[in-house]
């Protein structure tokens, strides 16, 4: 996690790097910090809080520089401190850094650097790299060869940037598995964990495979490998704007995504749809044979995208002869679940950076998978170390919970289920046309049910003073119902758990009461009449029920207290339209109880450590 940015220009360094941390804040936000180049030394300064924190103090001081480097935290190593956070100093002040990441061995690297005499001032693991750099700098006095040096001590995962009072108008980086991007501007770089941070001053980017070492400068930017031989670089432009990543006239970033969601739908599906049928065909590279060749697929990925796999696992099985898979990143990369060749292992990632999620393709690669990532990076590790990439097209999401990712994941994965059963001769030709005159109008109903946010604040208002919540569903609605909980908890901090409805007699019926709210996703679909039973199981013993279903249903009104309606569609494609009342009411609970909706506590929108 944690956020990094650096810049070396003729605008003034403090707000550039302000503004860009602010962009980066939903990486980490305990602490944040920065280092600029002064004609009389570096300055550092470091403040626990936000980023605004950091702000406050700046203009008290109001430094002239041109070139520096900041940082925001969310602490691995070490509390959560002035001390600990970034950037971190050399003995003599001359070298400051900040880092992304973890670096495994600092342990062993720090008592070495004790035992020669070096003094450490925090508890962190980013400290040890600092002093080795110095010690290694003034030793070759070459900033290259020290770089390439450091990276045969470090294990671990790092997105590095250097400043160093006697480098004037450049500054150095090294990315090894955390992500690290650059941007060239005209007569001034930068370098940032993701690209918004940057954005308002340029859209020309490039990347940095893993070793890679930049110099980013005021004539441009250079990069070697990890051996320290050059390497030209591909310049891309983002297709991203900087109105992207601004509010708006929204409150907050989630509720500005909630409200994206159709238009996210719209790009998604837009060229990838031809004539009653998917057109995939180049973007995923496969044909009959190679799909004839897989006899399963692995769906595998983290938090929310977890959920949006689990969507997919049933439609891809009932659209495929597949036999399907699902598993979180952190448990699949550690199973010995069979993978082979004849696997498509999908890795489901918006930020395509998650550390789990890209051990666990590292893994099903090296067992010989044809790896295919959904993502919304273009560019990020993921996309870049997979056979196949199939991109969201969502636009920068800057909250932390997820929404508008999680329809653009649900879409492309929709795509590649309906792909495979056209290619493995599964789906019919008629049955296909059919879905996909359906999935097109999916955004306009998702636009009907945007307008009816209201609806869904005043039923917050009846239930934000809960302390628990049970969201239920069956089959398609059983991940939108466990994605329902996840987003309540995470932004509201209620406790909310979730089951699938049958599941409810095996255990959480026994928490049912008067004070706990049992939410049922329950669309008009084959399995109504299920939940339906389970509904009046727990209106038998008292507890408010709330319902997500149909509109024109005039039988659920009768069994719950609450009704919250979504238009009519196929049962496949509910979860696209019961998501939104779900991803509504978590908001406006949270924003009834004061929470801090688009950076809630503890959590960080990129785990880019296990
Ligand atoms: C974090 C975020 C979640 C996200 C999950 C997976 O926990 O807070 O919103 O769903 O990581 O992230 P990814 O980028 O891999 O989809």
């Amino acid at each position: 996690m944690c956020g990094i940015v650096g810049y070396v220009g003729r605008r003034n360094a403090s707000d550039v790097l302000i503004d860009g941390l602010k962009r980066l804040e939903y990486r980490g936000y305990d602490s944040a910090g920065l280092a600029l180049r002064t004609g009389d030394g570096l300055i550092i300064l470091k403040e626990v809080g936000k980023v605004a924190d950091l702000e406050r103090m700046l203009e008290e001081i109001s430094p002239c520089s041109t070139q520096g480097i900041g940082h925001t935290r969310w602490a691995t190593h070490g509390g959560v401190t002035q001390v600990n956070a970034h950037p971190h100093r050399d003995g003599s002040g001359k070298f400051a850094i900040v880092h992304n990441g973890i670096v495994e061995n600092y342990m062993e690297l720090k008592e070495e650097l004790e035992r020669e005499g070096v003094e450490f001032l925090s508890e962190t693991d980013t400290e040890v790299v600092v002093h080795l750099i110095a010690t290694s700098f003034s030793q070759t006095g070459d900033i290259l060869e020290t770089l390439v040096n450091l990276q045969g001590r470090l294990r671990g995962s790092f997105a590095l940037v250097v400043i160093q009072q006697d480098l004037p108008d450049r500054i150095y980086c090294v990315r090894k598995g955390s992500p690290l991007v650059l941007g060239s501007g005209d007569g001034e770089s930068f370098c940032a964990s993701d690209v918004p941070a940057f954005l308002p001053y340029t859209r020309k980017i490039q990347y940095l495979e893993e070793g890679d070492i930049a110099e980013i400068s005021l004539g441009g930017i250079r990069v070697w490998d990890e051996n320290g031989c050059p390497v030209e670089k591909t310049v891309f432009t983002v297709d991203w704007d900087v109105s992207m990543t601004e509010k708006s006239g929204f409150s907050h970033f989630m509720l500005k995504e909630i409200h994206e969601q159709g238009m996210v739908l719209r790009s998604t599906l837009k060229g990838r749809i031809a004539d009653g049928r998917t057109a995939v065909d180049q973007e995923l590279g496969w044909d009959a044979e190679m799909a004839s060749k897989w006899d399963k697929v692995h769906l595998v990925a983290c938090g929310t995208s977890y959920y949006s796999a689990l969507v997919a696992e049933r439609v891809l099985e009932k659209w495929t002869d597949l036999e399907i898979k699902v598993d979180v990143a952190s448990e699949y990369r550690y199973r010995h679940i069979k993978c082979d060749p004849s696997t498509l292992a999908v890795f489901v990632s918006q930020s395509g950076e998650t550390a789990d999620t890209l051990a666990a393709q590292r893994k099903a690669r090296a067992d010989g998978a044809h790896c295919l990532a959904i993502t919304n990076v273009r560019g990020s590790t993921l996309a870049r170390e997979v056979h196949s990439v199939m991109l969201l097209k969502a636009g920068p999401e800057i909250g932390v919970a997820a929404t508008k990712t999680f329809t653009g994941q649900m879409a492309a994965l929709f795509l590649v289920a309906l792909q495979l059963g056209r290619l493995r001769g599964t789906l019919p030709s008629d049955e296909e046309e059919r879905l996909i005159s359906e999935l097109i109008h999916i955004p306009y109903k998702v636009e009907l049910l945007l307008e009816r946010e209201n609806e869904v604040m005043e039923l917050a208002k009846r239930y934000a003073s809960k302390s628990n919540f049970l969201f239920i569903g069956r089959g398609i609605s059983f991940p939108i119902a466990l994605e329902g909980a996840l987003k309540l908890k995470e932004i509201s901090y209620i406790h909310a758990e979730a089951y699938a409805a049958g599941e409810m007699k095996h255990g959480p019926i026994a928490l049912l009461e008067p004070d706990l709210p049992v939410l049922a996703v329950i669309p008009r679909d084959g399995l109504y009449e299920k939940t339906l039973s389970n509904i009046q199981e727990a209106k038998a013993r008292n507890a408010p029920l709330i319902a997500v279903c149909t509109e024109g249903d005039t039988i659920i009104p009768q069994h719950v207290e609450s009704v919250i309606e979504i238009p009519w569609t196929d049962e496949e494609f509910t979860p696209f339209l019961s998501v939104v009342p779900l991803q509504f009411l978590a908001f406006h609970i949270a924003l009834l109880k004061g929470r801090e909706i688009d950076q809630p506590r503890n959590l960080a929108k990129s785990v880019t450590v296990e």
